[in-house]
């Protein structure tokens, strides 16, 4: 779990890229349903599944809105993230394993956009920080 090095690590790279997180978010989601074509069955409703289109870009706001919550609440991420995990596993029933496909698509877009920032410290910080985020996620599907 989460040390408090680690907790550090991921707040201090927080403050260096909050600001362009809705542009980590679109091309996350964007590559997410590129690379890994399986998760766009979660989003059937949406006309355009491009990289380039509306949906995606507004998925990939509310996306990081959620990473910016799990940030906030890094000292209880099950409790802080419940509601958000009730909401995946019984009302949207996504996979718990998209989790894991959708925290590997923010590193890889975050490494590109913040090169000098993504040192193997920050990496595995961010690593272990989107495992934690995606297990609490997972918490309520049992
Ligand atoms: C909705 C966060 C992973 C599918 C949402 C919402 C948030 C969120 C904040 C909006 C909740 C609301 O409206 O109250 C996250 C976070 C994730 C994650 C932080 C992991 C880091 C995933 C994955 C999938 C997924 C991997 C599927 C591949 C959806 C769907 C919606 C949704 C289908 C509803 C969107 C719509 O129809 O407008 N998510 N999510 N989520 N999420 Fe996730």
């Amino acid at each position: 779990s989460l040390n408090a090095k680690d907790k550090a690590a991921v707040k201090a790279i927080w403050a260096k890229v909050s600001g362009q997180k809705d542009d980590i978010g679109t091309d996350a989601v964007g590559r997410m349903l590129t690379v890994y074509p399986q998760t766009k069955t979660y989003f059937s409703h949406w006309k355009d599944h491009s990289p380039t289109s509306p949906a995606v870009k507004k998925h990939g706001v509310t996306v990081m809105a959620g990473v910016a919550e799990a940030v906030s609440k890094i000292d209880d991420l099950k409790g802080g993230l419940s509601g958000l995990s009730e909401l995946h596993a019984f009302t949207l029933r996504v996979d718990p394993a998209n989790f894991k496909i959708l925290s590997h698509c923010i590193l890889v877009v975050m490494a590109l956009m913040f090169p000098d920032e993504f040192t193997p410290e920050v990496h595995v910080a961010m690593d272990k920080f989107l495992a934690a985020v995606s297990l609490a996620l997972a918490e309520k599907y049992r």
